[in-house]
């Protein structure tokens, strides 16, 4: 039986929740607010993480259903989940051991923070903060490269960062919190430059929210230079945050070297279920298209409304759209839980910017007439 959370421990687990998402405890939530749940069952509109709204793909709710009847077994006594890195390797075009499956890409975040601690991390600031958090929590130097004016990262400046001591380069393309993409050659250049002296992460977490992200991705760099690593997730168009399944690509040796890590070489810390809701989500192109559709359609609508609230958004290649809050003279995501409606704000050397997820399109409707009041 579950007990329920008193306030301090809800207090601690969400704080904790908003420190990852980049964003700080006094924005995360108010006292009023904290004992209710995060979900609509009891009225609140959850735009806050990044979150698919419109559920998991047909076919993977029932390759999930399927798997129960084998949720005694290990993964590895489950013969149709044995191709799974295969499958997953072949739908991007590289081969089994140049990937790894992770309990969503945070684990993996997390992992190559630990893993790659022998020298300083040169990231950007504001970014996602598993990465370098983790690399702070272990005593790792973190060099934080600002933005550009326009929210973009600021690649000559990150490389100038990088000195003879610097082992990692963290870069979110598209960005979080910002929401914005970086020109596909720039980052090219720069992923193949820099990775000449350290080894350049990419998370790839939005990039499927791009009109044509095969052409977008750093993936292919990897065969030819080793020190490029890609993270991506099933947490975003595949709708899986829940399901936990993340994975990473990246040149043999480094995945090699990765997998020691892990219990036998195994996934044994993703379940058979997420396993085969992943395999079965690969093959629903349509359902992903359709959220892409719907998503873009709620995110021109949003960013349309707010501009004509005089809202400036820096334009958003993602589920998410990021805005200067101008001289708003309180706590945003307070006021706005009063409203229930959780989202994320929160004060930098530039000023007060919000973080709005994007919802359906009614959810989006209900946000913007709040906005208005
Ligand atoms: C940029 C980025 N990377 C990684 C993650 C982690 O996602 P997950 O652990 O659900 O795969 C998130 C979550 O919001 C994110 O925004």
């Amino acid at each position: 039986m579950s007990t329920p959370l008193n306030r301090r421990d809800w207090l601690k687990r969400n704080s904790l929740a908003a420190i990852a998402l980049g964003f700080s405890l006094p924005s995360m939530a108010n006292e009023e607010g904290l004992l209710r749940s995060f979900g609509a069952e009891k009225g609140l509109i959850n735009l806050g993480s990044n979150e698919n709204p419109y559920g998991i793909s047909p076919k993977a709710k029932e390759a999930l259903l399927g798997m129960l009847t084998e949720a005694h077994r290990y993964q590895f006594n489950v013969t149709s989940l044995g191709g799974f890195e295969k499958e997953l390797s072949q739908y991007y075009k590289v081969s089994a051991d140049q990937v790894i499956a992770t309990a969503g890409s945070g684990e993996a975040l997390m992992r190559l923070a630990r893993h790659f601690n022998k020298g300083n991390l040169v990231t950007a600031t504001p970014t996602f903060a598993t990465l370098p958090n983790t690399a702070k929590k272990i005593g790792t130097k973190v060099t934080e490269v600002p933005l550009t004016k326009e929210k973009v990262h600021d690649l000559p400046a990150m490389m100038r960062a990088m000195d003879n001591n610097t082992k990692l380069v963290y870069i979110c393309n598209p960005a979080n919190p910002s929401s914005t993409v970086l020109p596909k050659q720039a980052l090219k250049d720069f992923c193949i430059e820099a990775s000449k002296n350290a080894i350049v992460v990419i998370d790839e977490a939005y990039i499927d929210f791009l009109p044509d992200p095969e052409s977008e991705t750093m993936i292919p760099l990897i065969d030819k230079h080793p020190n490029i690593i890609v993270v991506r997730t099933f947490s975003k168009i595949h709708a899986m945050a829940g399901l936990r399944v993340g994975f990473i690509v990246g040149h043999p040796a480094i995945i090699r070297e990765l997998d020691e890590d892990n219990f036998y070489y195994s996934q044994l810390n993703i379940s058979n279920l997420t396993l085969s809701a992943a395999l079965a989500s690969l093959k629903d192109e349509a359902h992903r298209l359709s959220c892409k559709q719907k998503n873009a359609e709620a995110r021109s609508y949003t960013i349309n409304a707010l501009a004509g609230m005089n809202y400036k958004c820096i334009p958003s290649s993602t589920n998410f759209i990021f805005f200067p809050l101008g001289n708003y003279p309180g706590d945003f995501s307070k006021d706005m839980l009063q409203k229930n409606v959780i989202l994320r704000s929160n004060t930098y050397p530039d000023g007060k910017w919000g973080r709005v997820s994007l919802g359906t399109m009614d959810e989006m409707k209900q946000f913007i007439s709040l906005m208005k009041s």
